[in-house]
């Protein structure tokens, strides 16, 4: 059975996580971070898609070789962050169909709203990846999951950098069958929903605005 949360403890993914977390570390290299960090972790939440077999010819002989099965997953960025591992999961799965969730946390409740949704056709046939790097208070990861539901998607995956145990908890209450990748379960939410120690906010890191 798939885990509820699995987290990539692979050496490379934690030492570019730190130096993703360093405040000193520049928007230019924390981008190229997560990118190269967004290709381990693609490589993790797609263990499960299924395979088939397809005739070829090597030099050598004829084979049944793998080759993935089905409809092209969706990839799903939550605006703004999600774009950028969104990105590198690209560069590794170019033929993926992809969607914009667009959710802003209201600083003062910390709830979801939601200001822009487009997402492929045809979510119920292929395995739909959800991505955000910060899973927080988990109030937006909700809200899109059940937005991605209302429209069909049944094989869901959540993929983010660091997650708050509150945010996982929230996640496994409300979609249970959703399986959440990260790079780090850390400590705690601050008072504000940041992560703690995290690495900030990441849309801020990432497009050097503040
Ligand atoms: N969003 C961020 O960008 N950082 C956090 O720590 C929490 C939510």
């Amino acid at each position: 059975m798939t885990p509820h949360l699995t987290v990539v403890e692979h050496p490379l993914v934690q030492h570019k996580l730190t130096l993703m977390r360093d405040k000193t570390t520049s928007t230019n290299s924390f981008r190229r971070l997560l990118r190269e960090i967004s290709l381990l972790l693609a490589y993790e939440i797609t263990r499960e898609l299924e395979l088939t077999t397809m005739r070829i010819e090597t030099p050598l002989q004829p084979m049944q070789a793998p080759t993935l099965e089905g409809k092209k997953l969706a990839l799903i960025s939550i605006l703004r962050a999600g774009n950028g591992l969104m990105d590198g999961i690209l560069e590794l799965i170019p033929a993926a169909r992809v969607g914009f969730i667009g959710l802003y946390r209201d600083p003062d409740t910390l709830q979801p709203v939601q200001y822009y949704c487009k997402v492929p056709g045809e979510l119920e046939d292929r395995m739909v990846i959800a991505v955000d790097p910060m899973l927080a208070t988990g109030n937006s990861s909700v809200a899109a999951i059940d937005m991605l539901k209302a429209k069909g998607a049944r094989n869901l995956r959540f993929l983010c950098l660091l997650a708050s145990p509150e945010g996982v908890e929230r996640m496994r209450q409300a979609h249970p069958d959703v399986p959440i990748v990260t790079a780090a379960l850390d400590e705690r939410l601050d008072e504000h929903g940041y992560i703690v120690p995290g690495l900030g906010d990441a849309g801020d890191r990432m497009f050097g605005t503040k």
